[in-house]
């Protein structure tokens, strides 16, 4: 089959498990020839080489694994970072959280923080390479999301700077800290996720509890506990409430929470001295 062919075969195939099927069959079609998409518009006369390979990448998709663990990468701000099964896709909300701990970094000259929850590494990448003179203590509880997000700090030159510990939250980490970073597992354990995400991601990178907020709850009281100025969370849409009596209950010197850019209350930061 030709290129043109090959890919009205794989939008067909992938009509059930993706909004823009066409789109994504060029993607795949493009990252199997190692070409981009415009290649395949100006050369659609041509075989593709090693179909049934190309037949295995799209059935994949149309079972609902996502692109990113197929093809192994995840655009991401402004980076391209290697993820696979076992490590939660980095979302572009996460972006909005980035920008905000950013903002404070600046305005404190902050120069040591800790990310709770690394996942692949997105934002320790991000704000190591935003900020030179930032070091970064990253932790995870799971070792494929250790294992991807060295790969990462290495991929970005980083290694030097951002250094990753297997803990819970911050139990590992002894060392002073500014600010706390974490975007943890916040969805109530019995909450139904959509098909790719219930299927592929992993777990431990969603589930926050019976609640849903009792890791960000405890990351609170960690934080608190340790005398760190700064936290900053993303959370549930729906976790507004029960956080702002949490942080009236614990006491903190003040918070304030922000939105997604479709307008649902995403997540916090908390100055507590
Ligand atoms: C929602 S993912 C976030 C990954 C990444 N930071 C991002 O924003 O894309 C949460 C991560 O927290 C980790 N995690 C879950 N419980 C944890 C705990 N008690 N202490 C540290 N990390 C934890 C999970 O393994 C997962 O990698």
């Amino acid at each position: 089959m030709n290129i043109n062919e090959t890919l009205k075969w794989a939008s067909k195939q992938l009509v059930e498990s993706c909004e823009r099927p066409t789109f994504e069959a060029e993607l795949l079609l493009a990252y199997h020839l190692k070409k981009d998409r415009t290649y395949l518009h100006a050369f659609d006369n041509n075989e593709v080489i090693q179909p049934e390979a190309f037949k295995r990448l799209v059935s994949r998709r149309a079972t609902h694994e996502p692109y990113e663990y197929i093809v192994g990468e995840a655009s991401f701000y402004d980076i391209e970072l290697n993820v696979e099964a076992g490590v939660l896709i980095p979302r572009p909300e996460t972006e909005i959280l980035i920008d905000l701990v950013a903002e404070i970094i600046e305005k404190e000259n902050i120069t040591h923080i800790a990310e709770v929850g690394v996942g692949s590494g997105a934002i320790s990448v991000v704000l190591a390479r935003k900020f030179s003179k930032l070091t970064i203590i990253a932790t995870d509880i799971c070792d494929t999301p250790i294992k991807v997000a060295t790969s990462n700090f290495k991929k970005y030159a980083l290694d030097d700077r951002v250094e990753i510990r297997k803990s819970n939250i911050l139990d590992e980490v002894n060392e002073a800290l500014e600010l706390v970073v974490s975007n943890p597992p916040y969805i109530a354990d019995d909450f139904e996720l959509e098909k790719n995400v219930a299927d592929y991601e992993p777990k431990e990178a969603l589930f926050g509890g019976s609640v849903g907020d009792e890791l960000l709850k405890q990351i609170v009281l960690d934080v608190k506990e340790r005398n760190i100025k700064y936290l900053a969370c993303e959370m549930g849409y729906d976790q507004k409430e029960p956080m702002t009596q949490f942080f009236n209950k614990v006491g903190v010197k003040s918070y304030k929470f922000y939105k997604d850019l479709a307008g649902f209350d995403r997540g916090f930061v908390v100055e507590f001295t």
